[in-house]
């Protein structure tokens, strides 16, 4: 049925994870750490660790082919291929462009979007916003990830945290009352500072100093993203909902980015929502980014958890400190 209103919609997802597998008993022999901990404070009992050949760019086309195919297009049906990583395979050419090249989407545009774990989000908002103009047809948004190579495995704090995955979305343009209904984003660069790479750029490039002192290797202050977490997503994702002309209660799942099962419960509780609207998978793959959203949005559509017509809400955060949210109906 078309309503006239032109929005984009998703029309195809894919995904990829590697096949290795670590468990929270196989990292409680490698650090100081217990599955009841990391289990009770976090949610996680598993996560997939890309294999020593595997690169983001692998786990990103894998999961855009499956994209493609279940969009039923090809690579050259695409106008734009973004790739929201905050672990390109180089500092450039994009991972976007290599993307590209391998899946064979000639003269199709490409480029990175790096707004740590709200990438995903944040890039569907932006594609989708282009396809709504009219300045594209077809894009290719990708959400991938190899955190493992930038974690040190010594570190606790972090190495329990993290995994490895990539996730796709075509997304084109709907006129049937489906599709991207509002897009919200943020950012506090004051909080730069509790999730951070600092080695490696134009500041501090990589030195056997910087190496020694572990700075290419990725340092969080946990409690601080948690508490920044907690209070910005509930009020992000209600500015996404009422932008959408909707209210909290007609929405039937929200899909947080998966970095804390106590972190959605907080959302739970604040937003007097029951918890079975929340899509949780944080305990099969760990926190992987980029990736996490679509991840979660991809099994929640296989489990039938999702259905065409149902309101849903994407909502992620991360360095930067960055957050976005973005409201839809599903149209697949
Ligand atoms: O994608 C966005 C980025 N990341 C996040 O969203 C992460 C947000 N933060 C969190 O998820 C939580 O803050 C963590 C899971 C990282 C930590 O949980 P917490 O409840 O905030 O623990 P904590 O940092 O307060 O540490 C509590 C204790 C400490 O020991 P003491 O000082 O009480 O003796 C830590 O040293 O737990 C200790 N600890 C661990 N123990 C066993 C920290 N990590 C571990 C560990 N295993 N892996």
């Amino acid at each position: 049925m078309s309503t006239g209103v032109l929005r984009a919609g998703i029309q195809g997802l894919g995904v990829y994870v590697p096949t290795r597998v670590l468990t929270n008993d196989d990292l409680a022999k490698m650090v100081d750490t217990s599955d009841e901990w990391i289990t009770t404070r976090t949610g996680i009992k598993r996560r997939h660790i890309a294999g020593p050949d595997e690169v983001t760019s692998d786990l990103a086309l894998i999961a855009a082919r499956r994209a493609l195919d279940d969009a039923g297009i090809g690579p050259r049906d695409l106008d734009l291929i973004i790739v929201g990583t905050a672990t390109p395979d180089m500092f450039f050419p994009a991972t976007a462009c290599l993307v590209q090249d391998r899946l064979g989407a000639k003269q199709v545009g490409a480029f990175d979007l790096l707004a740590a774990c709200s990438s995903f989000v944040y890039g569907l908002i932006t594609a989708g916003q282009l396809i709504a103009a009219g300045a594209v047809q077809r894009a290719l948004v990708i959400g991938a990830e190899t955190l493992s190579r930038l974690i040190d495995w010594e570190d606790r704090r972090t190495s329990v945290l993290i995994g490895d995955g990539a996730g796709a979305a075509v997304l084109g343009p709907v006129t049937d009352g489906t599709g991207i209904y509002s897009g919200a984003v943020g950012a506090d660069g004051s909080a730069g500072d509790v999730l951070k790479v600092q080695a490696g750029g134009s500041r501090m490039p990589i030195s056997s100093e910087a190496i020694e002192r572990k700075l290419h290797r990725a340092y969080m202050d946990g409690q601080a993203v948690f508490k920044l977490a907690v209070r910005t997503i509930p009020g992000l994702i209600k500015e996404a909902v009422a932008r959408a002309g909707w209210t909290l209660d007609q929405v039937d799942r929200i899909v947080p980015h998966q970095a804390n099962l106590r972190i959605i419960e907080s959302m739970v509780a604040q937003l007097h929502l029951p918890m079975e609207k929340f899509v949780v998978n944080i305990q099969e793959y760990g926190n992987t980014s980029a990736a996490s959203v679509p991840l979660a949005l991809y099994e929640a559509v296989q489990a039938g958890q999702i259905r065409r017509g149902d309101r849903i809400v994407l909502a992620a955060f991360g360095g930067g400190f960055t957050y976005a949210a973005c409201a839809m109906i599903w149209g697949k």
